[in-house]
């Protein structure tokens, strides 16, 4: 007999089958509980609920391990770069040579974005923080391309949406930033590759030629790639959830933008620089910080510490911290935070409160520093992590799509109160 679980309730029991994922993770599909019982699972923040199957993303918290398609982590930062890792979280296999510049011709080929995004762009305040412009205007893309609202596109139709997204959003990114500082845009240079004509349109002035740095490109593809899946985090299950009510992908990435602004999500690189400068600019002190937060009385939190999955170092943050180090060196900038935050971690590491509750560094806690290096200002930080889960949320709403998903809707225990009568305004 293959394995269930019982459940008793009420003197009755009811047998719930088990579901075996390829690394043997285990499930109890609760699917019929409802029906069959009456009640619902209750679980505040998800901790313990699979929302879906998924064959894009593997990882074990408790191990460390993190895998794309199956691939290594640390085996993609090293050998790949991003568009060949996009297109193998997006299609499920590694490009061959022949696929590989074809999706990136096709990439190159739609970066040019409306000259009326422009307009828009520009209707922005200065004062706006270039994640809710970033939100916005993917959003707008629906407004120029409007079939790709059609749930039933074609395969061809969806990749073309798909397409046109990657190879908009660099622009679209870079166009806010350089809204962000009074600076005329840059057009794409179509003869670049994708991290190159990133770094084109943020940093080239009308007036001066711009020489991309080699170093440089290598860091980026290197966090593009460390950032491009995780699994269901918060924005992804977002993109899942919106995609499920047939919303588009334009619509559901651009709510997925929304959901990683925040900074107990991708907002924590911009949180973590913040937190070193204040620390830096109160004498350095980093034995200070690590007592604020653990004192429950303050709401302080060591930012790019803890994750809600790994309960063991982050993979991608030892990558991270690497790279800094090689980044900061190749290009001769010595960071003065980058020591504190070699002295916060090291404190944190052997801080009993930290190691109880298995806080380790996580991918936003160095990954700040490199962006410095690289002259990426800090409200574009969590920019650059959308650009790089950029192909996460795709494959995600697509396998979302392809699997026919059913509109995702939890339920909830009410705890309101109990029918009662309305109270005319001159009684209450
Ligand atoms: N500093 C101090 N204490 C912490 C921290 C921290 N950064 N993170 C967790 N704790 C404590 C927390 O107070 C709690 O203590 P207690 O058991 O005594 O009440 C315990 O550790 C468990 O924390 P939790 O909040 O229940 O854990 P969670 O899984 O709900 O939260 C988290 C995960 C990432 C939101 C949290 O660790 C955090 O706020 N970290 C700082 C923000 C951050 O770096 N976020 C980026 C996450 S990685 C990139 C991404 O996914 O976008």
């Amino acid at each position: 007999m293959s394995e269930s679980a019982e459940i008793i309730l009420d003197g009755k029991s009811y047998q719930m089958p088990i579901v075996e994922g390829t690394e043997n993770e285990k499930a109890i599909d609760i699917s019929s509980l409802r029906g069959k019982t009456g009640y619902i699972t209750l679980d505040s923040g998800y901790k313990n609920t699979g929302a879906t199957k998924s064959a894009i993303t593997f990882l074990d918290g408790e191990l460390g391990i993190l895998r794309y398609r199956g691939y290594p982590i640390e085996q993609l930062a090293e050998r790949s770069n991003f568009v060949e890792v996009a297109y193998l979280l997006i299609y499920g296999t590694l490009p061959t040579t022949e696929e590989l510049a074809d999706f990136s011709d096709k990439i190159r080929r739609h970066t040019l974005v409306n000259e009326d995004m422009r307009k828009i762009l520009d209707g922005f305040p200065s004062t706006s923080h270039p994640m809710g412009i970033l939100s916005a205007l993917v959003s707008s893309l629906t407004a120029f391309y409007p079939e790709s609202l059609n749930p039933n596109q074609t395969t061809e139709e969806m990749d073309l949406s798909i397409i046109r997204l990657m190879a908009k959003i660099s622009t679209i990114a870079a166009w806010s930033y350089k809204n962000s500082i009074g600076h005329p845009v840059n057009y794409p240079k179509n003869q670049l590759d994708y991290c190159s004509n990133f770094l084109h349109m943020m940093f080239a002035y009308p007036t001066e030629d711009y020489e991309v740095n080699p170093v440089v490109v290598d860091a980026l593809n290197k966090l593009l790639i460390l950032h491009a899946d995780h699994e269901q985090n918060c924005s992804t299950s977002t993109v899942r959830l919106v995609g499920s009510a047939n919303a588009s992908l334009y619509s559901s990435v651009s709510a997925g933008i929304s959901a990683l602004w925040g900074p107990l999500h991708g907002g924590a690189n911009q949180a973590v620089i913040e937190m070193l400068e204040q620390i830096k600019a109160d004498g350095g002190d980093s034995k200070k910080f690590i007592n604020k937060a653990k004192d429950k009385d303050d709401p302080f939190r060591l930012m790019g510490f803890g994750h809600r999955v790994y309960k063991n170092f982050d993979p991608r943050a030892k990558i991270i911290k690497k790279t800094a180090d090689d980044v900061l060196n190749a290009m001769g900038v010595k960071d003065p935070i980058l020591n504190i935050a070699k002295e916060l971690e090291e404190a944190a590491l052997n801080d009993p409160y930290f190691v109880e509750r298995k806080l380790y560094p996580n991918v936003d806690f160095y990954s700040g520093i490199i962006y410095r290096a690289l002259g990426i200002p800090t409200d574009m930080f969590t920019v650059m992590f959308a650009l790089g889960r950029l192909p996460g949320w795709i494959a995600q709403w697509k396998e979302m799509r392809e699997n026919k998903e059913p509109i995702g809707r939890p339920r909830q225990v009410y705890t309101g109160e109990t029918e009662r009568d309305y109270v005319s305004i001159d009684k209450r």
